[in-house]
């Protein structure tokens, strides 16, 4: 158990060479410095005791770089560290108490199940009946107990990642990372792994940076999310807030399957002090809350991205309208693909009192629809900024 802080973290990898400088640069989405790559700007967390912490964002963004920080594989370009208060920048990786679980799993191929979960211990001269009866709780905890005397070689991708957590378990860190490891695993069984790591979770009780690229294993997952681009924490929240409340449109698209749905509107300002928003020729009036929050950020009328979710919008009536593109029957929904408003929508319809889904939702057939206004989001046109936030974040 620990709590771990991030102050204004910052990684810089350096140039190779005076020629990779200049390729690097050209990447559009890269950071460059004069001194090398910006790979993890300021960073700030606060990481409580037994929380688990999900950092998630497309290939790229920086989650490996943190956690190989937090961890003492990578050096910290600037920004403090700290582990149960203690500054822990210059601490060598062994003695930071930490343990990490690997993508590749990293198992010693020559080595028994058993030996592989045993090593580090052995490595710190802890007692050989103190190391059997840590491995077998361990091994128990994973339900791995027959496959102790077993090589690597000899078992499936999901039993060597069962070894690999094994092997962090028995170490009884402070600090448990975990850097992709279900990615490689197949569908099914990385579902199976997800709830097995929920249950693992309450049994070790023990504080998780735990960091992938699926917005649905953050989800089921994090008690808070941290999502990033581009090396910057676009928003830090639980996964309802990150849902409910997108601090900008990148986290909207992140989050959420099917993608939220986006249209260009208007935001409309009236000398009442209410609000509302105008989609092609439909009137959208928002709540009082809404106005609220509108009025405290200065908001002044404008061209807005307004999104909304599959879920919240309701087909059968309101006073917009769409042809089906396309339909995806999944059984209890369908997911409809709409042309509307000269752009394209995706509604998730729930499929119970439907007779004949498939008829209804038939490829060109014309569908009224409304969106529920408690739900839609709304964001700057240009700054790609929800509106609702205060304008520090
Ligand atoms: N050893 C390295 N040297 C130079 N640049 C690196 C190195 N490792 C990662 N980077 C760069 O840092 C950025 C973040 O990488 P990484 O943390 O691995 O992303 P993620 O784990 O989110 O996919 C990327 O732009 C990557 O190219
Ligand atoms: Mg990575």
């Amino acid at each position: 158990m620990a709590e771990v802080i991030l102050k204004n973290i910052k990684k810089i990898y350096p140039f190779g060479d005076r020629k990779e400088k200049k390729e690097l640069a050209g990447r559009t989405n890269l950071t460059v410095t004069e001194e090398g790559v910006l790979s993890v700007h300021d960073l700030n967390l606060t990481i409580k005791d037994k929380e688990f912490i999900v950092l998630v964002g497309p290939s790229g963004c920086g989650k490996s770089t943190t956690l190989n920080m937090i961890a003492g594989l990578e050096d910290i370009t600037s920004g403090d560290l700290l582990i149960d208060g203690q500054r822990v920048n210059d601490v060598e990786p062994q003695d930071r108490d930490i343990a990490m679980v690997f993508q590749s799993y990293a198992l010693y191929p020559h080595m028994s199940v058993y030996d592989n979960m045993s090593f580090a211990l052995k490595l710190k001269h802890v007692p050989k009946e103190e190391i059997d009866r840590r491995v077998k709780e361990a091994a128990e905890i994973l339900d791995i107990s027959e496959y102790l005397n077993r090589k690597p070689k000899a078992l499936s991708g999901g039993q060597r990642q069962r070894v690999a957590i094994g092997r962090a378990i028995v170490r009884n860190p402070k600090v448990f990372l975990m850097d992709e490891p279900l990615s490689n695993l197949d569908t099914k069984l990385r579902n199976q792994m997800r709830a097995e790591i929920i249950k693992l979770r309450h049994r070790i009780n023990t504080t998780f940076v735990y960091v992938t690229h699926d917005q649905t294993e953050a989800m089921t997952l994090g008690d808070r999310i941290v999502i990033m681009k581009d090396g910057l924490a676009q928003q830090i929240g639980t996964p309802q807030e990150l849902y409910g409340r997108p601090a900008n449109l990148f986290v909207a698209g992140f989050i959420g399957v099917p993608q939220m749905n986006f249209f260009d509107a208007d935001l409309i300002k009236e000398e009442n002090g209410s609000w509302y928003v105008k989609l092609g020729d439909s009137r959208i009036d928002l709540p009082a809350d809404r106005c609220e929050r509108l009025a405290a950020n200065n908001v002044s009328s404008q061209r807005i991205t307004l999104g909304i979710r599959p879920e919240h919008i309701r087909v059968g009536e309101g006073n917009l309208s769409g042809t089906v593109d396309v339909s995806e029957m999944l059984g209890g929904a369908i997911h409809v693909h709409l042309k509307t408003l000269g752009s394209s929508a995706i509604v998730v319809v729930q499929t119970l009192d439907i007779e004949d889904p498939r008829k209804l939702f038939a490829d060109g057939a014309e569908i009224r629809y409304e969106i529920m206004p408690r739900h839609i989001h709304l964001f700057g046109k240009d700054s790609g900024e929800n509106l609702e936030f205060p304008p520090v974040r």
